[in-house]
């Protein structure tokens, strides 16, 4: 069994891993750390756990956790992170960071979006934890950054179609996306609670000001081998869990949508996380909510001649915890599904 620890288990994110490692069946979930709620009894912070973990939130210490744990889920806010996951790596876990802090690989970079960073000797040192794009690399990780939600669900329609040489590179990519409420995780505020997102639906943070615009470059432009822009244009929609990433596309000559699904049948083949819809198919948040898959689609615009390409996943699972257990089972050996076959909660 893998002994496993979370550190900031009390976020939607780490009730998640909660969730998914309580059900486990080769990992043993030996710890849930959290931060305000430490001390108080696991099932009054995460009533959904109630009965399935015992005790009580505990407080965070590197020594004791490197004692109990093998693996430990850092699913704390970005800045919060690195601190902890140095200090963690340095007590010899292998780490699964689901924040921002790892994930890019130009320091430079991570400074322009996110201010100074708390770990700097350990920056661009992680896996990128996307394993249908890197799982040789997270198989030999003792440090794998796991993929923001947007990125995952923004790349994964695109990347057969880069890396076959299918679509252009020069201009950009437009990439327009919809996100539930949960993505902002658990802290209350103004503008996620429901009276504010119940019947409305907005863009925030666009032309060129979300965080996660240099990480979908970083990874499409690794994929093109060649410098690729997106117009990343993010949306707040009325629901709890969900994104679906729409793309836009200009196909070379020859690459319809027919061809496309083709090209992204044979990247995905053995990737048993990720599904590609007939030509045409319109995926829907609600048929992968609640599991670690990815759902694809490409459409053919004729009357513009551009490819339309979608990708659907629950943000909280394939989008962050599924996508961190995923992880968990290549770097210990496991078959990457292994804990992760639950279907969606449809409807
Ligand atoms: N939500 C998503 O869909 C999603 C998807 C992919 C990646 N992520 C990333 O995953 C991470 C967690 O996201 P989340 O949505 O689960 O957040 P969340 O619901 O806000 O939970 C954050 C967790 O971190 C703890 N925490 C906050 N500040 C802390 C600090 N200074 N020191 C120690 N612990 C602290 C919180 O404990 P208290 O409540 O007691 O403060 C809570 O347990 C973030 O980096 C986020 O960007 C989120």
């Amino acid at each position: 069994m893998i002994r496993a620890a979370v550190v900031g288990a009390t976020g939607y994110t780490g009730a998640e891993l909660g969730r998914l490692l309580a059900a486990h069946p080769e990992a043993e979930l030996v710890a849930l750390v959290g931060h305000s709620t430490a001390g108080e009894p696991v099932a009054e912070v995460l009533p959904s756990l109630r009965g399935l973990v015992e005790g009580e939130v505990r407080a965070y210490d590197a020594a004791t956790i490197a004692e109990e744990a093998d693996a430990v889920f850092c699913a704390l806010p970005h800045g919060a992170s690195a601190p902890k996951v140095a200090e963690l790596r340095g007590a010899g876990l292998r780490v699964f960071d689901l924040s921002a802090d790892f994930r890019l690989s130009d320091l430079d970079v991570y400074r322009r979006w996110y201010g100074e960073h708390g770990a700097p000797d350990l920056f661009g040192r992680a896996a990128y934890g996307l394993p249908e794009l890197h799982r040789e690399a997270i198989r030999g990780a003792d440090l794998v950054a796991v993929p923001g939600c947007f990125p995952t669900a923004s790349v994964l329609p695109v990347a057969p179609l880069l890396r076959e040489g299918l679509v252009e590179v020069e201009g950009p990519i437009v990439v327009d996306a919809k996100t539930g409420a949960s993505g902002a995780g658990r802290a209350a505020k103004p503008r996620t609670h429901l009276p504010e997102t119940a019947e409305g639906i907005r863009a925030y943070a666009i032309a060129g000001r979300h965080r996660h615009t240099p990480e979908i470059e970083q990874e499409l432009s690794r994929l093109a081998d060649a410098e690729v822009r997106v117009i990343f244009s993010p949306h707040l929609v009325p629901m709890t869990r969900g994104i679906l990433a729409t793309v836009y596309l200009r196909p070379k000559a020859g690459a319809d949508a027919a061809r496309c699904v083709e090209a992204a049948r044979a990247f995905y083949e053995g990737s048993p996380s990720v599904h590609v819809l007939d030509a045409d198919g319109n995926p829907d948040t609600l048929w992968v909510r609640g599991s670690n898959r990815a759902h694809l689609s490409y459409t053919a615009d004729e009357r513009s001649g551009w490819i339309v390409a979608q990708g659907a996943i629950d943000n909280l699972v394939k989008g962050a915890a599924g996508q961190a257990v995923q992880c968990l089972n290549l770097r210990f050996g496991l078959d990457e599904g292994t804990g992760l076959r639950q279907p969606a909660t449809w409807p």
